[in-house]
């Protein structure tokens, strides 16, 4: 059965979510494998709206098996939260839900060294979720894992071991420090709630795909909020690409069988960093339609036109062979829809972003018109009885993108989806 990875092509907040929860009518399994509760993934479920941080996007459907793997950087009051919000809506999670114990824990301190980070000159804009210092402390090998939720001793040690010297740095910046007792007690009590959940998940996965169940990994994030391959430094601390499905899973690039690339019918930012198509025509439209505001934070995301060159770079990072578009009916309005085709740099054409942040900042657009549908396509059920002008303007974004187009959202709620 097919393995499936979805990836976002811009900047988060392509409608992952909304995506997940139609393709998972026909999966059995959903991963997720990078980021943590930064993401804010949306859901409309007739008038029921549900934001997924930690949790994967195929909680809401009977019979799906929902695993957050090695790679994500866990915030267990966070989880916690999320399953007590989930089981007050009447969403059950048992039997369902699996959590890698390999996957990282974030604690106050990784919040406090964010924000300590973001009161300095030229912030990032996080989310301020400690998504990047739990990140850097994986990596110099000082983290905290969730297979510690098993063993409470062992984890209040960790957690006062750690804590102790994160107070050492909040001392010398003159910043509050973080209440280890507090800490500790909060971590015993998510402790007993999510220690049944904790397990070895790339065994589990593996059993699941030798069982022969399709699985869907949830990316989260967007290309180029990737570590390596994003708009570095203006990116988040994570693989947020295709390959991140592997690495933060343990399941092997031979077992996957396609990537699907999800992006808007315009582009969207939250936090700094250039942006090359930002727009305040297309913002102000958008906002002005109440859309546009971050799940997570609540922050008005940045808006701007199509930008192929993103798209064309992701889908070859990425290797899509078909995209999601979502949120076409946003440009429904307009008489005439801007699409970057490519960039100019010192008199030069690029058809790929430079990797050098000054160097993209310094681009600029090069833009072809698009005559505007003016049709209302909230209602349209099929890519045939789209509008001529809806039609070229998606088969326009995707040659432009390289792939080919599989699924187009018209709106936030699942019935709102075709298939081409
Ligand atoms: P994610 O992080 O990629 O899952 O995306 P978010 O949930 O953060 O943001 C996407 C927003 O667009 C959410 O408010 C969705 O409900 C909404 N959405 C998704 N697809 C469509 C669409 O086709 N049309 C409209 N109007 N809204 C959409
Ligand atoms: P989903 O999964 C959009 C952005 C933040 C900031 C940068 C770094 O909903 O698409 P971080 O807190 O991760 O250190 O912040 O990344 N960011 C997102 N933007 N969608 C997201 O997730 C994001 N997760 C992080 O705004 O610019
Ligand atoms: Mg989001």
């Amino acid at each position: 059965m097919p393995s499936t990875i979805l990836v976002g092509a811009q900047w988060g907040d392509e409608g992952k979510g909304k995506i997940i929860d139609v393709l998972t009518e026909d999966m059995d399994c959903v991963v997720r494998s990078q980021g943590g509760n930064n993401a804010g993934h949306t859901i409309l479920l007739g008038s029921e709206k549900y934001v997924l941080h930690l949790m994967p996007s195929g909680i809401l459907r009977k019979g799906v098996t929902c695993v957050i793997g090695n790679g994500v950087v866990l915030d267990a009051p966070g989880l916690v939260k999320e399953l007590r919000g989930l089981a007050d809506r009447g969403v059950k999670v048992g039997k369902n839900f699996w959590l890698s114990d390999c996957a990282h824990l974030v604690l106050p301190h990784h919040r406090g060294f964010d924000a300590l980070r973001e009161s300095k000159s030229n912030p990032i804009g996080t989310t301020r979720r400690g998504i990047g210092p739990t990140y850097a402390d994986k990596a110099s090998r000082n983290g905290i894992r969730a297979g510690a939720l098993k063993d409470p001793k062992a984890l209040a040690a960790r957690i006062r071991a750690r804590l102790a010297e994160a107070n050492e740095i909040f001392k010398y910046h003159k910043q509050p420090l973080v209440d280890v007792d507090a800490c500790v007690k909060e971590h015993l009590a998510c402790a007993k709630i999510l220690a049944p959940f904790v397990t070895n998940t790339a065994v589990l996965l593996a059993k699941i795909m030798a069982a022969g169940k399709s699985v869907l990994f949830e990316g989260a994030q967007g290309t180029y909020l990737d570590i390596d391959h994003g708009t570095y430094p203006y990116v988040t601390s994570s693989n947020t690409t295709a390959g991140g499905a592997c690495t933060g899973s343990g399941v092997p690039p031979t077992a996957i069988s396609r990537t699907i690339g999800v992006m808007k019918a315009y582009t969207t930012r939250v936090g700094e960093g250039p942006f090359i198509t930002e727009d305040k025509v297309i913002g102000d439209l958008l906002h002005g339609m109440g859309r546009e505001f971050g799940a997570t934070t609540g922050r008005e995301r940045r808006c701007g036109w199509f930008d192929s060159v993103l798209t064309r770079y992701a889908q070859l990072v990425n290797g899509f062979a078909t995209v999601a578009i979502t949120n076409m009916d946003g440009l429904d309005t307009l008489d005439k829809i801007r699409v970057c085709t490519a960039y100019k740099l010192d008199g030069k054409k690029l058809d790929y972003p430079p990797t050098d942040l000054e160097n993209f900042a310094r681009c600029e657009p090069v833009y072809k018109s698009l005559p505007g549908w003016k049709f209302d396509t909230s209602g349209v059920r099929s890519f045939k009885k789209l509008p001529v002008r809806a039609q070229d303007y998606l088969k326009a974004i995707a040659d432009l993108t390289q792939a080919k187009i599989e699924i187009v959202s018209v709106g936030p709620k699942r019935e709102e989806t075709f298939f081409c």
